[in-house]
């Protein structure tokens, strides 16, 4: 077994690097599986997303529920794919199947071993642990289990979710996520990594486990100020992120895990996450607005300027950028594929949360493909700013689509339409107000006009019920780890 991390936990002063426990097998090496998105430019980045998979998730109703054949089996292949795994820990039963990995929900039997510093709960805990018996480190396995059972016995039982990473995944893709979360540790509402593992080409993260409850459930009851601390949660974590020049880009409710109860939420997979600019060329949407001017001016009197329909041989040259994330929560930029994309494109898929809590559907969006996702945008914003948002990045906007209008409607007329209430009259209410007039500046179609992360924080929207003491998490039959400060 490798162990892709340090072997103490969250060792704050050491770089990220992988080294071995034991040496390499002849198998151990060869992870060059098939690079499964990155080869084709449609598919680049892409998740399979049916609107379920937007929602696949779990409900967190059972603790220790009958766990179905098939799932325990593989549960068994995983237990034993470690050497050394059932010592460390006891898995419990499957919490979610995403398009790069399962989750499991696992006992952590050497918790007293390491440091936990990331585990605020500890704090709160009455019983301390006896000090451990130091002790050889070859001594026998027979002993070591022993010992660690005896102490998961003897304290509350602290859990850990285990991300198996598919064997299909790129190698560099599994090392980024891993390197991205090893350097955003220590930051409040992000979940950090423990520790990760490798067998051949199986890698598994480690991850304290964090309580949660399936947005689908809760989402409809919000009130206004209950959206304002579920984003205000979401927020302080990007704006670490964001600080680190770091792009989550898959920001959705299934992404943030959140508890209503305690109001705290974590931020979870950076398998699609990257640094600022790491793989940026120039775009126009990062010149001076004279500069960029002249450039379409110059397009548009050339014959490359639009005509209806396709033009048949079209000699433009393809433009190539990443488009990872989610149907539904890419943002403009993304969909006109700039090529500089920026923090911000986090900040829109923040807004589309904002809108489906507020419009009481989920998904809000529902497109097939980018073009589709190009007309629900424009549907709501209206040709003309539409136009406007895609020569920011040299790109023409035209369509015929009757019901595109030129100007669109306001998202508070969006609002009062999905909840039904445009028929009665009825308006919003002054917080409703307050929450839209902060959605709009999260769904501005020009990135550079779009709030920060930063700048949301002091907006009085997100100052909304900072006051109200936050709920005392219960002492109830579970076991999450408290793992952030606000
Ligand atoms: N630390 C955690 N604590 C509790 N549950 C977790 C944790 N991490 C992940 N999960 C559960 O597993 C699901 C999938 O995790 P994650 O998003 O990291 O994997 P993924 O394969 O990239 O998923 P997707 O492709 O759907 O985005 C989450 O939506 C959540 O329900
Ligand atoms: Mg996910």
């Amino acid at each position: 077994m490798t162990t892709v991390a340090p072997a103490r936990r969250v060792q704050a002063e050491y770089p990220f690097e992988i080294h071995e426990d034991v040496p390499p097998s002849t198998q151990d090496t060869d992870m060059s599986t098939h690079e499964e998105m990155e080869a084709d430019e449609e598919a680049e980045g892409e998740q399979p997303e049916d609107a379920d998979d937007q929602q696949s998730n779990y409900s967190e109703s059972f603790e220790e529920e009958v766990v179905d054949g098939n799932i325990q089996q593989d549960m068994e292949k995983l237990a034993n794919t470690y050497p050394g795994f059932r010592h460390r820990y006891r898995l419990i039963k499957r919490i979610g199947e995403g398009t790069f990995s399962t989750v499991y929900k696992a006992e952590d039997l050497q918790y007293d071993r390491y440091d936990n510093s990331w585990d605020l709960d500890k704090e709160n805990e009455k019983w301390s642990p006896p000090p451990l018996k130091t002790y050889a480190s070859h001594s026998s396995m027979t002993t070591d289990a022993t010992q660690s059972m005896e102490q998961a016995r003897r304290r509350k039982p602290k859990y850990v979710a285990i991300k198996k990473i598919y064997v299909t995944s790129s190698p560099t893709r599994i090392l980024n996520e891993l390197e991205l979360l090893h350097d955003l540790r220590n930051c409040p509402s992000v979940c950090p990594l423990i520790t990760a593992f490798r067998s051949t080409d199986q890698v598994v993260a480690i991850l304290p486990y964090f309580r949660h409850m399936d947005f689908r459930e809760y989402f409809r009851k919000m009130t206004v100020p209950d959206m304002a601390i579920y984003l205000r949660s979401l927020f302080t974590a990007l704006s670490f992120v964001h600080a680190r020049h770091i792009l989550h880009r898959d920001i959705k409710p299934t992404n943030f895990l959140y508890d209503p109860e305690s109001r705290r939420g974590v931020l979870v997979d950076f398998g699609l996450a990257e640094r600022e600019g790491a793989d940026s060329k120039p775009c126009s949407c990062h010149d001076d607005p004279v500069a960029r001017k002249m450039k379409l001016r110059a397009a548009l009197h050339s014959n490359l300027s639009p005509h209806n329909g396709y033009p048949k041989q079209d000699t433009r040259p393809s433009r190539r950028a990443n488009r990872a994330g989610t149907r539904g929560f890419r943002a403009p930029e993304v969909l006109f594929k700039c090529t500089q994309q920026t923090t911000k494109i986090d900040i829109w898929s923040v807004g589309v949360i904002l809108l489906t809590i507020l419009s009481r559907r989920f998904p809000f969006f529902n497109s097939a493909d980018d073009v589709e996702a190009m007309i629900e945008i424009a549907t709501i914003f209206g040709q003309k700013r539409m136009r406007a948002a895609g020569q920011l990045h040299g790109c023409m906007f035209e369509t015929t689509i009757p019901t595109i209008g030129s100007v669109g409607f306001s998202l508070e007329r969006i609002i009062l339409w999905s909840t039904c209430r445009s028929d009665t009259g009825e308006t919003l209410s002054g917080d409703e107000k307050l929450a839209v007039e902060f959605l709009n500046r999260c769904m501005e179609l020009d990135p550079h006009r779009r709030i920060s992360a930063d700048e949301a924080l002091q907006h009085e929207f997100l100052q909304m019920g900072v006051d109200e003491p936050a709920p005392l998490a219960e002492a109830g039959d579970d076991d999450e780890m408290d793992i952030l400060k606000v």
